[in-house]
């Protein structure tokens, strides 16, 4: 093409994208966690004429904000009031109870958007793989950590905390050291927290006294950050158990913790703690067991019928070097020892699941992209790209990362979307029928979407039963009560 048939391309571009601009660039965002609320608020400032929808299968927003962000951290919770401005915008619109999936198709928002931007985040779990994994008494973290937080896939998981004094936990990463110290900490602290009532009520009645923290690898590799672990060693009368033997470090340690400041500081508060625990709990004291190098085998349970778990067969590891990684992995020994309980939290991450029609890397787990632009698959050359479809947060990035981190994800992805559309690869020129022809869709199947201030009356309701037992709010665990509580009585969940 000659200078100036692309010059005159690139203005056809801009003449089409500026009238697009003023009449509407249709956006429709999947999910409301961080990454699905960055990702809306940074597209309606870079692209004033944007219109950005937001759905998310569940009539609350806010993701994990709401549903995993343990009870006792509403300092992290407060992101929420700057979330709950973007629906403010005449410009966007949130559909809560829509889900991707079942209550609408990944084609069909595709046809209806100009731009689909996935946040849908990680609802799955990893697996170990290991004999007895689907035993009574074993849980996913994430499926207990919904259940504390009143999640409405979970308000029925009922974990039996009576019938044991003992848990343990698998994995050392943050989610383990809440779930650990939900469990220990006294409940009269947590009974002042949005803590969902039915956890609060098991928990007053829990029996468990100890608790196992499993790790495969050693302190220096523990996957938690310093202010969480200072924050479980801090629980009111607890007992911490860390044996120094563990604590020894290699040449190949010590590489890695000049490399990462977070490993330093984890190390040498486990090592102070070491140093600093009595040699006996007292009578009654809780306890909180750090147990390194040592990985599940199988899950043990009883020999009558029940089915509940009874223990865990670990084996001993130690650590190896992968060549030029600067990573060691755990390798087993062929040393096995049994670890009694009666509840097991499996707390080794989070996965993504596929919808029909999206590219998926299976084993990262992911949906393959570069810089947010959605790859139809990895495989070929050149790379091919789906047109107007992007992806944002846990589902882009894999299971990691804080709140904080999920904006940085969302200024990739727009600037992303932003490039596409400057350099004429999205062409958005014809337009799209975007949230009437969702609304139209919903209809014609009878979802009847909440909308934001759907949201806003179950938020109201929240505070005001929380405010009767003085806890910032109670939170309304129930489809049916929720939907209710949205004005949304006859709508069925999605
Ligand atoms: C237990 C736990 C505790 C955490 N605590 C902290 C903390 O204290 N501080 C901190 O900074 N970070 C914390 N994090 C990390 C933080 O929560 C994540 O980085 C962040 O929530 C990921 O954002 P996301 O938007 O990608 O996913 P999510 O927050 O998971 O949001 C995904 C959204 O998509 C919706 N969705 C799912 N499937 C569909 C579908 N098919 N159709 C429509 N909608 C769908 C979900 O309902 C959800 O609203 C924690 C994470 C976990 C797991
Ligand atoms: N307060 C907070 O800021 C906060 C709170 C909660 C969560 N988060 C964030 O949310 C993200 C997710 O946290 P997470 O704890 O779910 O994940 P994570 O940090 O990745 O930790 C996963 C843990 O599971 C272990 N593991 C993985 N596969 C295993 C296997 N097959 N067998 C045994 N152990 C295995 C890992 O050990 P290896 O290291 O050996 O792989 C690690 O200890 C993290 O980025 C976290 O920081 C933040």
């Amino acid at each position: 093409m000659n200078k100036l048939a692309t010059l005159h391309g690139k203005r056809w571009i801009s003449r089409c994208y500026s009238s697009l601009s003023s009449q509407s660039l249709r956006v429709c965002v999947v999910g409301s966690g961080p990454a699905g609320f960055y990702t809306a608020e940074k597209m309606l400032k870079a692209h004033q004429g944007a219109e950005v929808d937001i759905i998310d299968r569940l009539p609350t927003p806010f993701g994990l904000v709401r549903s995993g962000v343990a009870p006792d951290h509403p300092e992290t919770k407060i992101v929420v009031n700057q979330f709950s401005r973007v629906p403010l915008n005449e410009r966007c619109s949130f559909f809560g109870n829509v889900s991707l999936g079942s209550s609408v198709s990944l084609s069909e928002l595709r046809e209806m958007y100009h731009v689909v931007v996935l946040a849908y985040g990680a609802e799955s779990d990893r697996v170990l793989g290991v004999p007895g994994e689907d035993l009574e008494g074993i849980y996913s973290a994430r499926e207990f950590v919904w259940w504390y937080n009143g999640h409405p896939d979970c308000s029925d998981l009922d974990p039996d905390l009576k019938s044991t004094d003992t848990a343990v936990i698998l994995g050392q990463g943050n989610v383990a050291l809440d779930v650990a110290r939900i469990l220990l900490r006294p409940t009269t602290e947590l009974a002042k927290t949005d803590i969902a009532e039915h956890a609060l009520a098991s928990l007053q009645e829990s029996s468990i006294r100890k608790v196992y923290l499993v790790g495969r690898r050693g302190p220096v590799q523990a996957a938690c950050t310093a202010k969480e672990l200072r924050e479980v060693l801090g629980i009111k009368d607890l007992y911490i158990n860390i044996l120094e033997s563990d604590l020894s470090k290699s040449a190949a340690d010590e590489e890695e913790m000049k490399n990462s400041r977070i490993q330093r500081r984890v190390y040498e508060i486990l090592s102070k703690a070491a140093r600093s625990q009595p040699s006996h709990p007292i009578s009654g004291q809780r306890e909180l067991h750090f147990v390194f190098f040592r990985r599940p085998e199988k899950f043990l349970h009883s020999d009558d019928s029940s089915g509940r778990v009874t223990g865990v067969r670990l084996e001993k590891t130690v650590l190896k070097e992968n060549s030029g990684s600067g990573r060691q992995s755990a390798v087993g020994t062929g040393q096995y020892e049994d670890l009694g309980c009666g509840l097991v939290l499996k707390s080794i991450g989070y996965k993504s699941v596929p919808v029909d029609g999206l590219p998926f890397d299976h084993h990262k787990g992911v949906v393959p992209n570069i810089r947010g632009r959605v790859l139809s698959n990895t495989h070929t050359e050149p790379l091919i790209f789906e047109n107007g479809l992007y992806v944002v947060g846990w589902l882009k990035r894999g299971p990691t990362g804080i709140v904080a981190t999920n904006l940085y994800c969302a200024e990739e992805t727009v600037a992303s979307i932003s490039e596409d559309l400057d350099q004429g690869v999205l062409t958005p020129t014809l337009p799209r029928p975007g949230r009437e022809g969702l609304q139209q869709l919903l209809d014609s199947k009878g979802v009847r979407f909440v909308p934001f201030n759907g949201w806003e009356q179950i938020d109201l309701k929240e505070k005001s039963l929380g405010s009767l037992k003085n806890k910032p709010r109670e939170k309304i665990t129930r489809w049916g009560e929720l939907l209710k509580a949205a004005n949304r009585e006859s709508v069925t969940e999605q």
